[in-house]
């Protein structure tokens, strides 16, 4: 696609779907292939501590089956560093995680924590992988995602998309222009701008629009929309929404 703004679809909740009964379905691999075939630019996948969704089964069989680069989603913890260097995937995309949160709540404190992250980041970017930190879109976390030698940072949306939700739009619209100007400086230090997180039909479109951003990232709703109208028939109609935004 000639797009320069592309689509990761997060598949971490057919994995939920399948755990509330510890079935063998629905299969997130099978959701990844469909996914795909429906114009996916790249699948997303989080291997959280607990195993809450994603297992370790899924990434060595998303791995073996994707056609489209993987963008695996991790704690900063050595055990999932030595899970990426095992199967190196195209990007790594580094979240805070809490045990107790529902979803990722907020972004990286990569200011407080430079000397490790740098550490931390080093054998991933020497073994191939594109190292992505899912940050707030603030200057402090931006300079100091390119000083330890991130290639992308990922602004987390979730704060504009529940003020939108909640109908605080004075609230949305400050963060809005939190996310554009965030977008722009991050890109003016030479970093890959990608945004993710709540983004759904209603949305979309103003992150969309921010010429910087070149990917996002999105799961639950296309997981949840999928209900109604099918997955592949959700991620068009994404498609719609963002490339209509972009032109
Ligand atoms: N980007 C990052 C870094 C995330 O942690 C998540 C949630 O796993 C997403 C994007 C996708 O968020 P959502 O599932 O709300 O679309």
């Amino acid at each position: 696609m000639s797009n320069d703004l592309r689509l990761g679809v997060n598949i971490d909740h057919v994995a939920t779907l399948r755990n509330a009964r510890g079935s063998a379905y629905p299969d997130p691999v099978r959701a990844a292939k469909l996914a795909e075939d429906a114009g996916a630019d790249g699948i997303t996948a989080h291997l959280r501590e607990d195993r809450r969704h994603i297992k370790d089964d899924d990434i060595d069989a998303l791995m073996a089956a994707l056609t489209v680069p993987l963008n695996f989603e991790m704690a900063a913890t050595y055990e999932m560093q030595a899970i990426a260097l095992r199967h190196t995937p195209h990007a790594v995309c580094i979240v805070p995680e809490k045990r107790e949160e529902r979803t990722t709540e907020g972004g990286l404190e990569v200011a407080k924590d430079q000397n490790r992250m740098a550490d931390y980041i080093a054998p991933l970017a020497e073994a191939g992988c594109r190292v992505s930190l899912f940050v707030a879109a603030d200057e402090v976390q931006l300079d100091a995602s390119k000083r330890v030698g991130a290639a992308v940072v990922e602004l987390h949306t979730g704060a504009y998309c529940d003020y939108h939700y909640e109908g605080r739009f004075a609230e949305r619209d400050a963060e809005l222009d939190r996310l554009r100007d965030g977008a722009a400086f991050a890109q003016s230090l030479g970093l890959e701008v990608h945004a993710g997180h709540g983004l759904t039909f209603e949305t979309v479109a103003p992150i969309a629009a921010i010429p910087a951003v070149k990917e996002l990232n999105i799961g639950h709703f296309l997981i949840a929309e999928s209900v109604f109208m099918g997955l592949a028939p959700a991620i068009h109609e994404m498609r719609r929404l963002m490339d209509a935004a972009r032109a």
